[in-house]
């Protein structure tokens, strides 16, 4: 087996990145929500790559990353009104736009849809590593399916050595939680089909009529009709079975109390949670942006404990809480305990 290389986020290497992908090859790439595993998206034999490398059915389409906002034409044959105005306020950051696609975008891309999703990321060395290649790029998260999102060039290599030939390490990404995805219903709409770092909060700043899909928050059924593929999936699955504590500090030291067991793990948001208990605990941050930023972290650290049995204290569901709580719900198989 070869050894995937991993590279600085000087020029040389964006530009030794940009090679292997202009030759069709699959690259880890840095974004400010998770690291991507990136190729050109008019390139069918390289998108295959991406959901070989990721283990990925072959239906759950990739989002397109570009890195200014003209190469957005090409790729689609409408852009919604909205759209425009999310583009202009959140753009560029973490949030992917559905639109009706253009024939440039191959189905191996679109997973088969005449939707494309469409994102345009902050992160300085993912945008130099667009301009480099000249065409978009499209990257799911490069963990391997089933697995947490990689926010650390480390993850991605722990996930990846030997599927693909090199990872640009940009550092820790600074949100944590993959993008919010929204589509767009008639003139006014927004449906929120995943929640991320620009929240439901914001968008109404852009629009009063936003819709939550039932998907974020509801357990669907594997044959449902869903509005974004990677719904049905199962998610973000750690080893070890964790279920959400809903109530607070006190009423969460009081369950474990009379719960836990010697196989127990806690997942908190700070120290005081476990005052007084006896079992081995991680802390997962007291802000939901702090939480959004160390989840994916935490989920891949409990796997290395071991850990068998979790109990994590509930997040918030506001705000980007509302993100940590939609991946951490799939975390938990919707398991949930309401005190
Ligand atoms: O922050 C992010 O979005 C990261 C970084 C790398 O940009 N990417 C990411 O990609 O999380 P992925 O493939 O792991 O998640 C994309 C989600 C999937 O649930 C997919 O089903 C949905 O977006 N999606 C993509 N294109 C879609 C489309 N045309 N219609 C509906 N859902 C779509
Ligand atoms: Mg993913």
């Amino acid at each position: 087996m070869f050894e995937t290389k991993i590279l600085g986020r000087d020029d040389k290497s964006v530009e030794y990145a940009a090679e292997l992908l202009k030759r069709g090859e699959v690259v880890g790439i840095p974004t400010e929500t998770v690291y991507g595993l990136g190729a050109n998206a008019f390139d069918e034999n390289a998108v295959r790559k991406i959901f070989e490398a990721k283990g990925r059915p072959a239906d759950n389409p990739l989002i397109v990353h570009i890195s200014e906002l003209s190469q957005i034409e090409e790729l689609v044959t409408e852009i919604p009104r909205l759209a425009i105005s999310c583009a202009e306020k959140f753009w560029a950051g973490p949030l992917t736009m559905i639109m009706p696609k253009s024939p440039r975008i191959p189905m191996a891309t679109s997973g088969g849809l005449d939707t494309v999703g469409i994102r345009m990321p902050s992160d300085e060395t993912a945008r130099k590593i667009i301009s480099a290649c000249g065409f978009p790029i499209a990257a799911p998260s490069a963990n391997l399916s089933g697995s947490p999102s990689p926010t650390s060039a480390q993850h991605v290599f722990n996930d990846m050595n030997g599927r693909i030939p090199a990872i640009v390490d940009g550092g820790y990404c600074c949100v944590g939680v993959e993008s919010t995805v929204i589509s767009f219903e008639g003139r006014d709409g927004i449906r929120l089909l995943r929640p991320g770092f620009i929240s439901v909060e914001d968008l109404k700043e852009v629009t009063e009529n936003v819709l939550i899909d039932k998907g974020v928050l509801a357990m669907l059924d594997e044959n449902a009709a869903v509005s974004s593929p990677g719904m049905k999936y199962k998610h973000y699955a750690p080893k070890a079975e964790i279920t959400l504590i809903e109530g607070n500090s006190e009423q969460f030291r009081n369950f474990v109390k009379e719960n836990g067991n010697d196989k127990t793990t806690l997942m908190i948001f700070e120290d005081s949670d476990s005052a007084g208990l006896d079992f081995s605990a991680v802390c997962y941050g007291k802000t939901s942006e702090e939480q959004a930023h160390k989840l994916f972290d935490v989920l891949r650290e409990l796997d290395n404990m071991g850990a068998h049995q979790v109990y994590a204290r509930c997040p918030a569901k506001n705000g980007v809480g509302l993100a940590v709580y939609n991946r951490l719900l799939r975390a938990a198989a919707f398991r949930v305990i309401k005190l």
